[in-house]
This record gives C-alpha cells, sequence and structure tokens, in this order.
C-alpha cells in the first residue's frame, strides 16, 4: 500500500471513505476520492447530493431529521438545496470555475451568489475562503488545522487539527494531502 493510502487508513477513515479504495467503517465526513476535481465539486453543488453520506450527510452541517448530526441545515446546505439553480450546466460552470481559478473565475462564481457568503484572498465572511481552494497548498493548510478562523472556525465539525496538534508530522501531511489530491492532479 503506498505511504499516502496507509496514513489515510490509519487517520483519516474512522471519519472519511475514499471511493471504492478505502471505506471508512462508519463515515461520517465527505468522501474524499477526487476531493477538488471539477466532479467532485459538481457533486456538492448538486442539491441531491450535498446531504447524503457521499458529502455532508452524516456531518453537523445536515440537520437531524435528514440523517445528519447538526440542530438544522446549515447555510451551504440550505442554499444548495433550495436556491442553487438546479441546472447541470450551471453547476458544471460554477465546479471548473473554482477547480481551475482561470480568468474571470470568480465573476462567474460571484453571479453564482457564491460571494453572499464566501470572501476570496480578502474581506471577512461567513464561509471558508474559496482562493486557492483545494490546491496543494490549501489542501496542507486545511490538514494541519481545519478549525483556523478562514477555514471552519468555530464550525468545524470534529475533524482534528493533524498540524497544530502534533498528530502528524509536517512530511506526513503532504504525503496524505498528495494522495488525496492525486486524481486532480495526475
Ligand atoms: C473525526 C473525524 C475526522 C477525521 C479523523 C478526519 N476528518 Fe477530514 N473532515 C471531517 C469533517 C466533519 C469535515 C467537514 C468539514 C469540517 O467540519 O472540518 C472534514 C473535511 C475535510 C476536508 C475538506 C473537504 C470537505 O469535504 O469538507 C479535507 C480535505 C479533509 N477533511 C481531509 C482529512 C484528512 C486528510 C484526514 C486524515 C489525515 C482527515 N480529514 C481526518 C472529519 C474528519
Ligand atoms: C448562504 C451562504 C452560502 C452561500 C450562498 C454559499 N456557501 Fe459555500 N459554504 C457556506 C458555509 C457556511 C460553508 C461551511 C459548511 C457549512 O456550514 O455547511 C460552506 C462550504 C463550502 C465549501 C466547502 C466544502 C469543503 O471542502 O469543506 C465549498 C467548496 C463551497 N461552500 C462552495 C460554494 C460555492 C461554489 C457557492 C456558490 C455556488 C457557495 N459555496 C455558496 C455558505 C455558503
Amino acid at each position: 500500500m503506498p505511504e499516502g493510502a496507509a496514513l489515510f487508513s490509519k487517520h483519516c477513515a474512522e471519519c472519511h471513505s475514499y471511493g471504492d479504495e478505502i471505506l471508512s467503517d462508519d463515515p461520517s465526513a465527505p468522501d474524499l476520492h477526487g476531493f477538488g476535481t471539477e466532479g467532485w465539486i459538481a457533486g456538492l453543488l448538486d442539491s441531491d447530493q450535498i446531504a447524503t453520506s457521499a458529502y455532508f450527510g452524516n456531518t453537523a452541517f445536515v440537520g437531524k431529521e435528514r440523517g445528519g448530526t447538526g440542530h438544522k441545515d446549515s447555510k451551504m446546505v440550505e442554499f444548495v438545496t433550495k436556491e442553487f439553480p438546479k441546472s447541470p450546466d450551471v453547476r458544471q460552470k460554477v465546479a471548473t470555475a473554482l477547480a481551475t481559478q482561470g480568468d474571470g473565475w470568480k465573476n462567474v462564481i460571484e453571479d453564482a451568489l457564491c460571494l453572499d457568503c464566501h470572501s476570496v484572498g480578502e474581506g471577512d465572511s461567513i464561509a471558508l475562503d474559496l482562493s486557492g481552494y483545494a490546491s496543494r497548498q490549501w489542501t496542507i493548510d486545511f490538514i494541519k488545522d481545519p478549525a483556523a478562523e478562514h477555514f471552519y472556525g468555530d464550525k468545524n465539525d470534529r475533524m482534528p487539527s493533524f498540524g497544530k496538534e502534533e498528530k502528524l508530522s509536517e512530511e506526513e501531511i503532504e504525503t496524505v494531502s498528495d494522495w488525496i489530491l492525486q486524481t486532480k492532479f495526475d
């Protein structure tokens, strides 16, 4: 087993699955296979998928009536379920903009109302900053401290701060991060 997969099994699979390759016994956080790819993001933005176990289904971001552990659906889950256009084309366009962050990407996500809650690079917002989302550095920093202010802050749902709490070394964090991003960058 590659080292990244071994680290994932040991430290992440308590909550996350990784597609069919690594199945959590009791998945309670998003499936990270394809994390950060256009396809993964398009699924997050799909009202039929965001509240399933592939994404936020078993987390504090989905209310108890729908199988989550939250008191009610979070703002993101509410937005995707009730307000975001259902058309696959729009979903795809926004997912591509966010995954590639090429020319004009900010306009695309602004038109899709994402900036009502998210910041990009500066300013206060109620939700995590989307600049560099799921890039190599973003993912390393997230694994180090998902409860940092520009990530989930006090809304972080159980994920340990592997760097800050010294549960994993810098090198191990880079290895597991590169491993979960393999489908994005290969
Ligand atoms: C105790 C449960 C738990 C463990 C262990 C855990 N996570 Fe998470 N993780 C979560 C939850 C819940 C989220 C949703 C966002 C949040 O609350 O931080 C999350 C979110 C993420 C995200 C952001 C993508 C998303 O869908 O929100 C990444 C990347 C991630 N985890 C990677 C990892 C890696 C890599 C490990 C192992 C080194 C790991 N996690 C271990 C619970 C966990
Ligand atoms: C009404 C506020 C709101 C709007 C509008 C909104 N979001 Fe979010 N978003 C949030 C919150 C809050 C979170 C943190 C998780 C949660 O509370 O559900 C989040 C989480 C996320 C995540 C993190 C998933 C991960 O990896 O952990 C991504 C990506 C995201 N939003 C993208 C978008 C995009 C793209 C749009 C526009 C189509 C959008 N959001 C619109 C509030 C919002």
